[in-house]
């Protein structure tokens, strides 16, 4: 297990598109454990591959309260997810572990369903996902399409944080 770094806002490996997995390998599974190990340190509720420099649909998420509920960790390889049918547009204040010190409401929908793969390779659906980890499903799927969530804040949330947003592009280029 180890430690990665996280890349913050103004890397370009951010803004792309990641790729599919088509295999899962021991290297793969190794990767999520050391991007949950990551998460946990940072400390943070879901990662992204893009957000450790490597283009890949691959993100992990415990939305569990860290030393209240026991750890639950989801490793979910080419993760997609679509509202369910009573889904409502819900807003939320939403950070990231890639734009540290930015704060922004996010409209996402409320209930969803989320496809993936699993590190056995084995198909997984979970129905009827509400709440933080609804959200962070939706967070960190974006981040696999280069998507970050101050893409999607409002434009006084935006011009709020456009100076710290300047600086950490600056920091980055
Ligand atoms: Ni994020």
């Amino acid at each position: 297990m180890a430690l990665l770094k996280i890349l913050t806002y103004g890397n370009k490996v951010l803004r792309e598109k990641s790729k599919p997995i088509e295999k899962i390998t021991p290297e793969l599974v190794e990767l999520a454990k050391d991007m949950l190990e990551t998460m946990y340190d940072a400390p943070g509720c879901g990662l992204a591959a893009p957000q450790i420099g490597r283009n890949i649909r691959l993100v992990v998420i415990d939305t569990s309260i860290p030393d209240e509920e026991e750890p639950n960790p989801y490793i979910m390889f080419n993760p997609e997810w679509e509202p369910e049918a009573d889904s409502e547009s819900v807003v939320h204040e939403e950070g990231c572990l890639s734009l540290p010190g930015i704060w922004g409401d996010v409209t996402r929908s409320s209930k969803i369903k989320v496809r993936y793969t699993d590190i056995n390779g084995n198909p997984q659906e979970l129905s009827g996902c509400e709440g933080l980890f609804a959200r962070c499903v939706q967070h960190e799927t974006d981040h696999l399409e280069g998507q970050l969530f101050v893409d999607k804040v409002s434009a006084a949330d935006r011009a709020m944080n456009a100076s710290k947003l300047k600086k950490l592009a600056k920091e980055n280029s």
